[in-house]
């Protein structure tokens, strides 16, 4: 017995199996319940009592040597296996495999506004989209009967009878100014409601930004000229513009702004109505009386606002022709709108 045991100890060490059946097969050979290790623990019992001490220990010790190698080279054989198998390059670069979201072009235009006059010292200033009356109209020279009260226009809230879905962003110059003391430069973006029928070129939701200077010595030549840098930054630098006399309750004087068509460039097209004109806003010097009703002194301090409905703007800088689009969130609609922001 001995022999046998110091015979297999030695074939166990020199063993290197080839292949995984080599392998198994040499399991079955030792170790199965015929194998001939396990054959020896049954040979066991004959052996003389004296020598079952010796015989014993070398016995474990050839089983566990046996179940070691065959453990190592399995594992080596497995870890083959999936190396040699496998076809896949780590090195690679990855599939996206989720599709990364674009931004909506609304927001892209907003962040341009924001990062436009940012540049020129403006602020964001936040307002709220529920309103009261005050800093929606009364602030701002709205007088009761005045017709943009009329619930046709207006979203009132039914059981808070001061209260209004804000119709533009002009109410959030009137929280500015009651809170900060001139000098005040900011601009304020944000959602408007009126209840106006859906459809192609209106809608009962949209974005503006409305913009506020108040300061010492503020003329309508400052306006102008912030205005003229937003629009060749906005539109290109080859970008005109032109004011037009107009009527705010708020500004005074009021002006509209147009810049020259995006499209033809003043050459006439039906985007401009052939007339090489687009309008993007109104804007005026703000009302001595608006800045009174703000607790702002109007003979130290002069302003002007200006507002601009951000739709209107995204409309004309990538010629989108129905207003609807932008609510509707079809992702062939916005994934066509890629931002470096
Ligand atoms: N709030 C005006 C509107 O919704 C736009 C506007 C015009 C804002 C003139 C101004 C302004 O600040 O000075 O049509």
């Amino acid at each position: 017995m001995r022999d046998k045991i110091e015979k297999l100890l030695e074939d166990v060490e020199v063993f290197a199996a080839d292949s995984k059946e080599q392998l198994e097969e040499y399991r079955i050979k030792w170790l199965s319940k015929k194998g001939e290790i396990t054959t020896l623990f049954d040979d066991f019992k004959t052996v003389a009592p004296e020598l079952k001490r010796e015989m014993g220990q070398r016995l474990n010790e050839l089983k566990t040597r046996a179940q070691d190698k065959i453990n190592a080279l399995k594992e080596k054989f497995e870890n083959q296996h999936s190396t040699a198998e496998s076809t896949i390059d780590l090195t690679v670069p990855g599939e996206p495999f989720v599709a990364l979201g674009s931004r909506h072009p609304i927001s892209i235009v907003k962040k341009q506004i924001i990062d436009i006059f940012a540049r020129i010292g403006f602020t964001v200033s936040d307002g709220r989209e529920i309103e009261d009356d005050w800093h929606n109209f009364t602030a701002l020279n709205t007088p009761e009967n005045h017709p943009a009260r009329d619930m046709q226009d207006t979203f009132y809230v039914s059981t808070l009878p001061d209260m209004v879905l804000r119709t533009q962003t002009s109410s959030v110059q009137v929280h500015i100014m009651e809170n900060q003391k001139p000098p005040i430069r900011t601009i304020s973006p944000g959602r408007v409601y009126r209840n106006e029928a859906i459809s192609a070129r209106a809608h009962c939701q949209f974005h503006q930004v409305e913009g506020l200077y108040i300061d010492t010595n503020v003329s309508f030549a400052d306006l102008k000229q912030t205005l003229m840098y937003f629009s060749k930054e906005m539109f290109g630098a080859d970008t005109k513009i032109r004011l037009r006399p107009s009527y705010f309750p708020f500004t005074e004087p009021s002006a509209e702004m147009d810049i020259s068509c995006t499209l033809c460039k003043g050459a006439g097209c039906n985007v401009c109505k052939y007339s090489g004109w687009v309008e993007i806003l109104g804007c005026g010097m703000v009302d001595p009386q608006v800045l009174e009703n703000c607790k702002i002194d109007s003979t130290k301090y002069t302003g002007f606002a200006f507002g601009m409905g951000i739709e209107r703007i995204t409309m004309l800088k990538y010629q989108v022709k129905d207003l609807r689009l932008f609510f509707e969130n079809d992702i062939r609609f916005v994934n066509q709108f890629t931002s470096a922001l």
